[in-house]
């Protein structure tokens, strides 16, 4: 059997096996269930060598309803007058039909009210096993809950249950587990793996049960860890384009109870970054607003609610002695877009962009990746005005490349656009890596005949981009393979130093 069979085998008996059980929730999906239940599953994200952040969300029934109502299309001029309507009512009786509510639509996954407790516990060690107190989740948060894990080993693969009761008079109704590895530290040598991907939503899933090939596809590269660069979902896409709180997290939740996306979030070690359509709206940028909400108020539910949640919406974190990763932040600090371009114009702000070149300076890991929202290097469309490699950001976009050309074994990975591409810039270091869209479907924006000189590769459709750093004799490798939605290796690149 190929490995096309394998793969296809496996999403057909896969998605069978799962509509059956949606069938059957389905049927009963109006009726009173007991619950709560962990219909997201959970999330891990900002884990370093000693701590990372937990989340989880309550909800009423185990799957969303699949089965739901459809939202009314709006035209574009409908979608441009409500956009600065300031009205809730409006904007969901323009896409809601009548007498239903966002509960009965496709995909809904309402939260819960109710009590959640986690266990964790390294696996070689499960006598050690730390357990927090039962505590409710936060009806105005989405009925979500974060904890922090603190004082975690480096390099340790943890055992996380979490369980869930309705309060303190019922039973445990759910429960819900997974693992995740914590990095080695900067003295060690390990292989390791990664998976970084941009650009995805619900409704460009290219299985319509089951959620994105890729999450599957990437499973079976066994990453340490996966880096989402942003574009998560599409707040201001159709069905339904969310111009108020309750649709983004009505968005959130459909996105997070697809079963791919579910299952692989339980097994892997994880960086959520955002982009323009997870924050706001297309090319957002300070002063916005989409509907009723706020520019402030889509960071924060990002930042502080659907999410992990860090001080900082940036780090870096060393992967072993051969690997160090810088996760940049590109909307909470930068200035308006339409701004004359020159000093001051910034995408980073001046802190994180100081933050970075200090941190970069004084990093002695063997190769370091500068992984941003947006492209640094591009080549992008003429017509874009949003990212460093566009005009109007060319100040900042040139002072970061000469920064980072002084370096050896720096490069750049980027979400945002939707296409796949290695490009080089010759005589100089500068090397980018751009993962593409997460589906086929989802790909565009450049013409696959369009060639530049800086191009090593160009494809012009979905997947996700793999790399793995690892020493063999005198040498550390890392080497980048863009992959498709099934996994298949479409490119390759080596890049080695001696150690
Ligand atoms: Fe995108």
């Amino acid at each position: 059997m190929n490995n096309n069979n394998a793969f296809d085998l496996f999403f057909n008996a896969n998605s069978l096996g799962f509509l059956l059980i949606l069938l059957i929730s389905s049927c009963s999906s109006n009726d009173i269930t007991d619950g709560p239940y962990f219909g997201n599953g959970f999330h891990n994200g900002w884990a370093d060598q000693h701590s990372i952040v937990i989340w989880t969300r309550l909800t009423l029934r185990p799957e969303m309803n699949l089965g739901g109502q459809q939202f009314i299309p709006l035209t574009q001029e409908q979608h441009s007058k409500l956009r600065n309507c300031r009205n809730r009512d409006s904007i969901h009786l323009a896409q809601i039909p009548d007498s239903l509510t966002l509960d009965d639509m496709e995909g809904a996954c309402p939260g819960a009210t109710g009590e959640v407790k986690l266990k964790y516990y390294p696996m070689i060690d499960p006598g050690v096993t730390i357990e927090t107190p039962w505590e409710k989740v936060d009806p105005d948060k989405n009925y979500t809950m974060q904890w922090k894990l603190e004082g975690l080993e480096a390099n340790t693969r943890y055992q996380v249950d979490i369980y869930a009761r309705e309060d303190a008079n019922h039973g445990i109704s759910d429960t819900v587990s997974g693992t995740f590895i914590t990095p080695p530290d900067e003295e060690m040598v390990r292989e390791t793996r990664f998976c970084i991907v941009t650009c995805h939503d619900f409704n460009r899933r290219d299985d319509s049960i089951m959620g994105h090939k890729i999450y599957p596809s990437m499973l079976a590269t066994v990453p340490d860890f996966y880096v989402h660069t942003g574009d998560i979902e599409y707040y201001d896409m159709h069905n339904p384009r969310a111009m108020t709180e309750e649709m983004m997290r009505f968005k959130w939740d459909r996105l997070f109870a697809l079963p791919f996306q579910r299952q692989f979030f339980t097994e892997v070690t994880t960086y959520f970054m955002k982009d323009d359509h997870d924050a706001l709206c297309n090319d957002v940028f300070p002063g916005m607003q989409y509907g009723t909400v706020t520019f402030e108020r889509g960071l924060e539910i990002f930042d502080r609610e659907q999410f992990p949640s860090n001080p900082e919406p940036y780090k870096t974190i060393r992967w072993g002695k051969d690997l160090q990763i810088w996760l940049m932040e590109g909307r909470n600090f930068r200035s308006q877009n339409h701004l004359p371009d020159g000093p001051g114009k910034t995408i980073w702000g001046e802190e994180q962009k100081r933050w970075l070149f200090r941190t970069l300076e004084a990093s002695d890991a063997t190769f370091k990746l500068i992984i941003s929202p947006t492209p640094i290097l591009g080549p992008d469309r003429d017509n874009k005005n949003d990212n460093h490699s566009n005009q109007n950001f060319s100040y900042e976009g040139e002072e970061i490349r000469q920064f980072v050309d002084q370096f050896e074994n720096v490069f750049l990975c980027n979400g945002d656009r939707h296409w796949q591409y290695v490009t080089h810039r010759e005589g100089t270091n500068l090397w980018e890596f751009s993962c593409g869209a997460g589906s086929d479907v989802h790909a565009g924006g450049w013409k696959q005949t369009d060639l530049r000189p800086e191009h090593r590769f160009l494809r012009v459709k979905g997947g996700f981009l793999a790399g793995k750093v690892t020493r063999l004799e005198e040498k550390v490798l890392l080497t980048f393979q863009h992959c498709d939605v099934d996994g298949r290796i479409v490119h390759e690149e080596h890049f080695e130093t001696e150690y």
